[in-house]
């Protein structure tokens, strides 16, 4: 395309057009389409070709130097694990979330930390003012630390700021306020973060230093502009919380220095991000009298066991459709539990309303969590509150059958740490754990079974 002609970028996935309209017939978002003056992408301009020297490919064997990685350690062992143990230098991570949900303070308490501990970082806010920034600092106690600190906005001052500065880690915040004068297009826009963050990435992995990118997240849970930000970086990491709770849960979606399945806690309090080093315990911890409807599930959160309680209820519903509400976990699989339920168990949910929460904002993905949610349902339909010291996982089939589900040692061994004293288990995992016993469950009819006994002794 000649530089100067015209195309439509969607500010929602970043699909380019030739023509404008209403729709962008990539993703389907309606009025997203934006004219911007094309250029070549920042750095893939054409250099012209020197006559007689052609680029030769160099094969080399996968047995080489360079296996081991010295990460920078945060001394934020919760953020550290969800990076895969640590920050690796030239790297590039993005750090997104909602606005408001605590990143420019967890970013900051890691670089004051690293800074503290003699890496050279550089923290440049685009959103708040130097001074903001420092009172920020001081309210968490870390005025002290030599974090060199910027507000500035303009890619190439950056740029220039950081080659002559040289650190060891670089935190952008955000790169939604960045703009290149190279487009003309509004900072931003699909174009102006997708050319300010490859620039950036470039800078990392040239230079070796560490370049952490923070970016605002849409309603629809994209990174706002372009996804292609998420496709350039080595790791992607969410911040997460209900802003009404005090957790806050760091996961990383993508890490190409790691696994993806980590999740770091934290508390928001008085004095910035503190760690929570006990997640099950938290979730735990506001249980009062059993009800009917509540069931501890022992879960796993990477290579962390996490146990949450589950809840349901069942009601009669006054409509024609009832309702079927789930707060973090897949309303799909909850269907498949409920027609698994009527199948097996020979109950019926049709006149009924069905709610499922997980307590403490937690979102669960595990399918081990189904033999939970199917008690937890049980409990609330039978009106039979299950005992306060029983734990259950386990994943079920279609035909009712209770599946195995991985790493059940880890998840006992949790549940004995916390003081439980039982466990409803697949019948793989019958190796109890000392002080819990385990029942184990062929089938989701013998949890209903059990269940009704349990009503029964009390
Ligand atoms: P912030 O890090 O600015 O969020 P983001 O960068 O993701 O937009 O977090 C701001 C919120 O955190 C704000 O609502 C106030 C709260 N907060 C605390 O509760 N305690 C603290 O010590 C700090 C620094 C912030
Ligand atoms: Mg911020």
């Amino acid at each position: 395309m000649a530089r100067g002609d015209s195309q439509f970028v969607c500010q929602s996935c970043g699909a380019v057009h030739a023509k404008w309209s209403g729709q962008c017939s990539d993703c389907g978002s309606w009025n997203t389409l934006v004219e911007e003056i094309a250029s070549a992408p920042l750095g893939t301009q054409a250099k012209p070709k020197k006559a007689g020297r052609r680029g030769k490919l160099e094969l080399v064997t996968l047995d080489g130097e360079g296996g081991d990685i010295a990460r920078l350690d945060s001394g934020i062992a919760e953020f550290d694990r969800v990076c895969g143990g640590g920050l690796v230098p030239g790297s590039a991570l993005l750090v997104g979330g909602d606005p408001g949900i605590g990143k420019s303070t967890l970013l900051l308490q890691a670089v004051a930390h690293l800074a503290q501990s003699g890496t050279k970082s550089v923290y440049v806010s685009g959103e708040e003012a130097v001074d903001q920034v420092r009172r920020r600092a001081r309210r968490l106690g870390l005025a002290e630390s030599p974090v060199a600190l910027a507000a500035e906005t303009s890619l190439e001052n950056i740029l220039d700021g950081l080659k002559a500065e040289k650190p060891d880690i670089a935190v952008i915040d955000s790169v939604q306020t960045l703009w290149t004068d190279q487009l003309a297009a509004a900072p931003g826009t699909v174009a102006q973060v997708r050319a300010c963050a490859q620039e950036l990435v470039r800078f990392a992995k040239k230079s070796g230093c560490a370049v952490i990118l923070v970016g605002h997240v849409t309603k629809d849970g994209q990174i706002a502009g372009p996804r292609v930000v998420e496709h350039m970086v080595d790791a992607v990491l969410y911040f997460e919380g209900e802003r009404s709770h005090q957790f806050r849960i760091l996961r990383a979606v993508k890490n190409r220095f790691g696994p993806t399945d980590e999740i770091g806690v934290f508390e928001m309090g008085d004095a910035g991000l503190q760690e929570v080093e006990n997640p099950s315990a938290l979730f735990l911890n506001d249980r009062g009298d059993q009800t009917p409807g509540a069931a501890v599930f022992a879960g796993m959160e990477g290579t962390r066991p996490v146990l949450t309680e589950i809840q349901a209820l069942v009601a009669a519903s006054p409509l024609g459709t009832p309702r079927r509400t789930v707060v973090g976990w897949d309303s799909g699989r909850l269907s498949m539990v409920l027609a698994v339920l009527e199948a097996r168990c020979g109950l019926s949910f049709g006149g009924r309303d069905v709610y499922l929460n997980v307590a403490g904002g937690l979102k669960i993905g595990e399918p081990a969590a189904d033999l939970a949610v199917a008690a937890a349902i049980l409990s609330s339909a039978l009106n039979a509150p299950l005992p306060a010291d029983a734990v259950m996982f386990g994943e079920m089939s279609l035909s009712g059958d209770i599946r195995s589900v991985g790493r059940s040692d880890a998840r006992l061994k949790e549940a004995a740490k916390l003081g439980f004293k039982q466990a409803l288990a697949p019948l793989s995992a019958t190796e109890g754990h000392p002080p819990v016993t385990v029942r184990g469950l062929g089938a989701v009819a013998d949890l209903a079974a059990t269940i009704s006994a349990w009503r029964q002794e009390d």
